[in-house]
Formats: C-alpha cells, structure tokens, sequence
C-alpha cells in the first residue's frame, strides 16, 4: 500500500497534449438490517471554476450531457452541505437564457432549466463560465482569459485559454434533490456524454476538448491505485503493451457511449440473452458504481452465475472464483472475473438437494436496467468494468477503446 502511495506521487501529471487528473473515491455502505452489503461508490475530481477561480468537486460523468453545480442561491440541505458558486465573486461569468441570447438585467423571466438523473434531479440556471479541470491557471493565463471574456468573448476560445481550461456552458443549480448529492462529497457533476444528451450541442464538454475530443477513465479498486480521468487524449502507457481493444460506438444511443453486445457467455456457456432479433446494447458509463443488465434478464443472470461456496469457506465472495461474465463486442470479448460483480458478503440459501442444511452462497452485484427508449435489452458498464479495462472515449472517431491496465509498478519503469 505504501509503495504504491509513493508510485503514484511519481507519476506525471502533464503528458504531452494530455491532461490528467486525478480521481478520489468515495464509499457509502450500503445496508440491509444492520448489515453492510456492498457500497455506493463515486469518483470525483477537482475542477476551478470562474475568475478568481471557485474550486469544486465534481464526477465526470458519462452518462450525462450537462456540467451543474450547487449555486450560492441554492438553500437546500443539499446544497447547504456543500461548495456553492457564487456569480457575484466571478469576473468571467455570461449569464445565458435556456436558448443561448443574453440574459437582460431587468429579466427576472429567466429560462430555468431542469436535469434527471437516474438518482436525482436538479433545477437551475444557465451560465457560460470557464472551466480548468485538475489544476487552477497561472496568473498570467488568468490576464489573458478575463480580456478576452470582458471584451466579449470574440474568437475562438481556444487561442484564448489554457488547453485545460474551456469555456462551457453551465447549469447553476438553486435546487438539488437530495439522493445522490446530500449523500456523497461530491458537489457537482460533469457530463461527458454526446451532444445527444445535452439540451443544445453547445453544452458538450467533450467537443471543448482542445486537443480532440477524447478522453479516457481508470477507476482503482481503492484510493492510491491510480484512478484518473485523462483529457485530450489517453496515456497508452496505463495499458499493458500499449495496446487497446477498439469497438465502433452503436449508432441509436441518444448520446449515451454505447456498444453493441452480441454474445454474453457465463464461464465459456453462452447465455441467450443477447440472441434473437432485438439487438443488446451497453452503455458505458463512469457514474454508475453497479454493472446493470436488461430487467427482463436479471433472473436468468443471477442464476447463471450463482455459485455455492463450501459450508466452512472463508465468508467473502471476492476470495471465490466464481464464473466469468464475458460480452462478446465482436472482435473483443470484455470479460470480468466474479470478484469485479459479486456481492462480498455471502446469502443463505437452502441447498436443494439437502433439505434442512442452508449454505452459502455467492451471489451477483447487478442493477436491473429499463430503458425503452433505446431499445429491450440494455446493459450499463458501470465501475466493475471501469475498474477491469482503462477505457477511451473518442467522440472524434465514434469508438470506445478497452485496455488491460498496465500495473502501476509497469507505468513508473516505463
Ligand atoms: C451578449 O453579451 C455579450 C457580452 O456582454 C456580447 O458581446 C454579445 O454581443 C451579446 N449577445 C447578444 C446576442 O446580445
Ligand atoms: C469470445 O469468447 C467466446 C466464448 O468463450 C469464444 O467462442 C469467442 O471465440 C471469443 N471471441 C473473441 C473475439 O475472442
Ligand atoms: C470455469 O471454467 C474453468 C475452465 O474451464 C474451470 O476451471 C472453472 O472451475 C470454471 N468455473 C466455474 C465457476 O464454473
Ligand atoms: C447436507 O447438509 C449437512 C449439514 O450441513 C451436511 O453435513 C451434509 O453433507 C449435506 N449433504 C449433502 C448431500 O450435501
């Protein structure tokens, strides 16, 4: 643990046209009767916000189209318990209605803007401010970028501020629903998702990316493993050999990043799931700590992979090798190992073939998924792959790149 502590201390922060941040993760336990379960995780980063800069905590989110923040205006408890911005202290802010014209100063008619999440909801208004992911500006960037927005920001945005930095669009909230944003540390988010997922192409973060419009997530399986968001590019040295899987991005998905699934097999033994003639997509998504499949499938997934343990074994699903799940993407087979989908603690059941005894047994980690408007069978790649695969989003040439991550010992000899 220590070593690696000090291994990722070393590691670059500035590759040549990459940024990089850094991600902390944040565990809640997840409870049934008094008993921990599983977590609820997030992966946050730090963003700077405005001039002089406003820091927050934020998550890069994949399966969403729009950048919000709690706003000072915002007096719910849910906002109250964290960082909130406020317009006034900024010198870069432009007020913006719903439609992108200016806001008046007498217009109390602003446009306020609504945004669901899948656990949430926010309320807010629009705002185009500059945004610098991971580190804050030098004070002479800093010069630079408030002539530029104080004479009306004529030119393109990128001559004008530093690649990390981008001028986006904004949803300030002055109201947050409690679930997720009372429960984590994190103040706001940050959709990456594609234009389809944003009220206007405009607000697309992606699509400001100076460099190109790609960006790439490791998750660590804990805090000091490494997880971080890179942005303009990806680091072909945090995968083994360099080398990543690409898959072309299924073209009906609204903006979400997604895939076509063609095979899913358990172990080897193909499940049908993904036959017949409605296709099986996955959306691949950094802001969901669960790896979700089709609702109308979830009871022959938890059966397929199922697995007794030992009446006496060591009580934690995560030391069982249980089967694998691997989803045929046509020329690559993703695949994970029982311990990135297993609940750690083990369930009682009764061993059908011993009537009284009750063993333990294994038991997959999986979030039912319903979303009609893309299709009958959709699958969400959430954290169990991302913490399996560093994965690359490349909104340029519409494909998702899976890499076997490199161990961290690999990136600091390289
Ligand atoms: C909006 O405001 C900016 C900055 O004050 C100004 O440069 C721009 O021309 C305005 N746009 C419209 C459509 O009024
Ligand atoms: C994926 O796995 C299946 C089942 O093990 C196998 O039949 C298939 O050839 C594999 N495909 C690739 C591209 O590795
Ligand atoms: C999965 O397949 C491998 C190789 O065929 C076998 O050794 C292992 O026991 C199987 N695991 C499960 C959980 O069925
Ligand atoms: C039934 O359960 C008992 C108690 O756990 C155990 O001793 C016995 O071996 C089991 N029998 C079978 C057939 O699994």
């Amino acid at each position: 643990m220590a070593l690696k502590a000090w291994i990722s201390l070393v590691l670059p922060v500035f590759c040549t046209g990459l940024f990089v941040v850094p991600l902390s993760k944040q565990q809640i336990p997840v409870k049934v009767r008094g008993q921990i379960v599983s977590h609820k995780s997030a992966y946050s980063g730090t963003v700077y916000v405005g001039l002089p800069p406003q820091k927050f905590a934020v998550v890069f989110d994949s399966g969403s189209g729009h950048i919000c923040l709690p706003s000072a205006g915002c007096q719910a408890e849910s906002c109250m318990k964290h960082r909130r911005y406020r317009a006034a202290a900024s010198a870069t802010i432009l007020k913006l209605n719903h439609d992108g014209s200016n806001v008046t100063d007498d217009s109390d008619e602003r446009d306020r803007v609504s945004v669901s999440y899948s656990t949430g909801e926010i309320l807010g208004d629009f705002a185009k401010e500059i945004i610098c992911l991971g580190a804050s500006m030098s004070d002479s960037a800093a010069r630079d970028v408030l002539s530029w927005t104080s004479a009306g920001r004529k030119g393109p945005a990128a001559g004008a501020l530093p690649e990390h930095c981008i001028d986006a669009r904004v949803i300030f909230a002055d109201e947050m629903t409690s679930e997720p944003f009372s429960s984590f540390d994190f103040d706001g988010v940050m959709g990456l998702g594609l234009s389809d997922l944003a009220l206007h192409p405009d607000f697309n973060a992606v699509s400001l990316f100076s460099q190109s419009p790609i960006f790439a997530v490791f998750l660590g399986q804990s805090d000091g493993d490494g997880s971080e968001l890179a942005v303009g590019g990806f680091d072909s040295r945090r995968v083994q050999d360099g080398v990543l899987h690409w898959v072309e991005l299924a073209s009906s998905c609204s903006g979400y990043w997604c895939v076509r699934i063609h095979h899913v097999y358990v172990n080897g033994t193909s499940l049908d799931v993904c036959e017949g003639p409605d296709p099986c997509f996955a959306i691949v998504d950094t802001g969901t700590s669960m790896l979700g499949v089709p609702r109308a499938a979830l009871a022959d997934f938890l059966a397929a992979t199922t697995w007794r343990l030992a009446p006496d074994s060591a009580q934690d699903c995560r030391l069982a090798h249980g089967p694998d799940l691997t989803f045929n993407l046509g020329s690559f087979n993703l695949s994970l190992e029982s311990e990135s989908y297993f609940r750690p603690l083990p369930m009682r059941s009764k061993a059908p073939s011993n009537g009284s005894a009750v063993m333990p047994i294994c038991r997959a980690s999986l979030l039912p998924v319903e979303m009609p408007l893309l299709g009958k069978k959709v699958f969400i790649f959430g954290e169990p792959v991302l913490t399996r695969y560093y994965t690359v989003f490349d909104a340029g040439q519409r494909q998702i790149g899976f890499g076997v991550p490199a161990s961290q010992v690999e990136v600091l000899f390289l």
